[in-house]
């Protein structure tokens, strides 16, 4: 991807309520899985994006401190937007760090949140890297692409070998969770409303307006079509794969 195609690609995913499959629903789902103490406890959101989930964190634990790190700092002053408009501004840090190297003490941490966003680390990675930021007795709760079936239809199985090589089954990512010394304290598919309602249907939207726009640039319509082709599969095939949730707490 150039430069320009790299722009063109923000251009579709801006705006968007979020930048990946998630909801409220999913997001207190999990967090009910969680066992918080009394009091004041600090939580991370890897990967925020725009913050769909740091907001819904923020609103869930009313005493909480809400960390949200991204790469990209568009999306933080987003973030920073949304949390003033809700009342949420005093309980917030924004840092702008990758998550291969999060800026946190040892045992900083009650929750370490990371909603469609742990495939930039990989899976085992994260679970191996962000344990020792997580208090005993703390959680890393994460949403991750799985298959969902034994034999994926061809096509998908393609597309996903291209995107996301990584893809795996759920009960290979719990292995992984308890290989990395946690224990699983629940873990539950999303639904298909979680890819359309929140992202997909507005980034169609996204996609159909940009189409327009680009109509004559060949460069800009190959990023375009790419992402006509991921929503295009995602209808057809979405019985085959989909988000689990999964909640892992550090004993
Ligand atoms: C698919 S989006 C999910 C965003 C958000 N969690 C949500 O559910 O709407 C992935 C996010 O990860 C961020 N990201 C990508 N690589 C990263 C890295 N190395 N460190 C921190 N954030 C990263 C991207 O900027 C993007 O906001």
């Amino acid at each position: 991807m150039d430069k320009k195609q790299k722009r063109v690609f923000m251009e579709l995913f801006s705006g968007l309520p979020r930048q990946g499959p998630g909801s409220a629903a999913a997001t207190a789902r999990a967090f009910s899985m969680c066992r918080l103490p009394e009091g004041k406890t600090h939580i991370v959101d890897v990967g925020c994006g725009t913050g769909a989930a740091a907001l819904e964190l923020a609103r869930l634990a009313p005493e909480a401190d809400i960390t949200a790190i991204d790469t990209h700092a568009p999306f933080l002053d987003e973030l920073e937007a949304r949390f003033l408009e809700h009342g949420f501004s005093e309980r917030l840090i924004t840092a702008a760090e990758p998550m291969e190297d999060l800026p946190f003490e040892d045992e900083a941490m009650d929750v370490l949140w990371c909603e469609g966003a742990i495939y930039n680390m990989g899976v085992k990675n994260a679970l191996e890297s962000w344990n020792r930021f997580i208090k005993p007795g703390g959680y890393l709760a994460f949403s991750e692409v799985c298959w969902l079936t034994p034999d994926p239809p061809a096509v998908a199985a393609e597309f996903w070998a291209a995107e996301y090589p990584g893809i795996s089954r759920p009960d290979a990512v719990m292995a992984l969770i308890h290989d990395a010394g946690y224990e699983l304290a629940g873990h539950f598919a999303l639904p298909a409303s979680a890819w359309t309602d929140d992202y997909y249907i507005p980034l169609q939207r996204n996609v159909a307006r940009l189409r327009e726009q680009y109509a004559n640039d060949g460069a800009a319509l190959e990023i375009i079509d790419m992402t006509q082709r991921e929503i295009d599969i995602f209808y057809k095939y979405s019985g085959s794969y989909g988000y689990v949730f999964f909640v892992a707490r550090k004993p």
